[in-house]
């Protein structure tokens, strides 16, 4: 039985791979989009959604526009990573499939309470925003959660937006701050697992050689790897988003702790930050498992396999 996700999404260029591995992979039922104003403002988020499923041929995935600004702050975009459209590296047709009427949240609450308890699990890939709203409005749905599979935060590797902050938790700490607390089974693939899934040259070109899919991820890689040569001095693009896709299927290419993470909210030079107990030194209860490891080779050919497919 394939296991039932909700993507909630900012594409984003590597957001975009995420959903393709996604609509590759047998084992997942992607139940639909729920977007989020992240990476570039909703508008644009909501449009790149739907270029990506219609370059995949899934115009059946029903995409639903969220929330527009975080809870509590002004909204922070990264057009210097993703470009202006958010979607940088390849030109692709506007979408013609359309939008659908109910907002994210209500689709977020309505498909948790019609599905049986532990059924569906909620992939966060850009800031949760829309999570924290829907567990706000409706606290039912969350024990019905079976599991959140979210890229975010960073411990060891730091922070990609401030120095102590990764972007997605960055721009609603307030939400991620709710989400972490809530008592949902939460894995946490931060940047201390993503910045070790980088692409490769040899990959980007086996990519560019499956055709126009293919072409568009190795396009879209191809851009957003310049954002973190130039700043990490890093050979290849880190496919942060993929990653927290991949662990619901392969799990064991994977490897973490279950510890505990609290989300700052109020600090001066540390907001956003992701505060994890790898040493277990706070004496807090751990709520997340918090993964630092991966098999970048297995991820990858997972990648190639999945998108081959599409
Ligand atoms: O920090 C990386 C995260 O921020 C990824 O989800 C990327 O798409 C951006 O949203
Ligand atoms: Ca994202």
């Amino acid at each position: 039985m394939a296991r039932k996700i909700i993507i909630d999404t900012d594409p984003g260029q590597d957001d975009a791979v995420a959903i393709l591995l996604a609509l590759g992979s047998p084992e997942l039922d992607l139940l639909g989009l729920t977007v989020v104003a992240g990476n570039v403002p909703l508008a644009r988020t909501a449009g790149n959604a739907r270029k990506v499923l219609e370059l995949a041929g899934r115009r059946d995935i029903p995409v639903f526009a969220g929330c527009d600004r975080p809870i509590r702050r002004r909204l922070v975009t990264a057009e210097h990573v993703h470009g202006a459209s958010g979607l940088d590296g390849i030109e692709l047709p506007e979408p013609t499939m359309p939008l659908q009427s109910a907002h994210a949240v209500d689709f977020i609450i309505d498909t948790l309470r019609s599905h049986d308890p532990g059924t569906v699990s909620l992939v966060p890939i850009g800031p949760l925003t829309n999570i924290a709203t829907a567990f706000q409005r409706a606290p039912d749905i969350i024990a019905r959660v079976q599991e959140i599979s979210l890229m975010g935060g960073a411990y060891f590797e730091v922070g990609n937006i401030t120095p102590a902050a990764e972007f997605n938790i960055h721009v609603d700490p307030e939400a991620a701050a709710q989400v972490f607390a809530s008592g949902a089974e939460i894995t946490v693939l931060p940047l201390d697992v993503t910045h070790k899934a980088l692409t490769s040259r040899a990959w980007v070109e086996r990519m560019r050689r499956l055709g126009r899919i293919g072409e568009a991820v190795a396009s879209w890689t191809d851009f957003f790897e310049r954002y973190d040569r130039e700043k990490y001095g890093s050979l290849g693009a880190p496919l942060h988003d993929p990653c927290a896709v991949a662990w619901l299927i392969r799990p064991d290419l994977f490897a973490g702790r279950f510890i505990n993470v609290e989300i700052e909210t109020e600090g001066t030079y540390t907001t956003g930050m992701t505060v994890a107990d790898w040493w277990g030194v706070s004496g807090r209860a751990p709520n997340a498992t918090f993964i630092r490891d991966v098999d970048a080779g297995g991820l990858f050919d997972l990648l190639s396999e999945r998108i081959a497919r599409l």
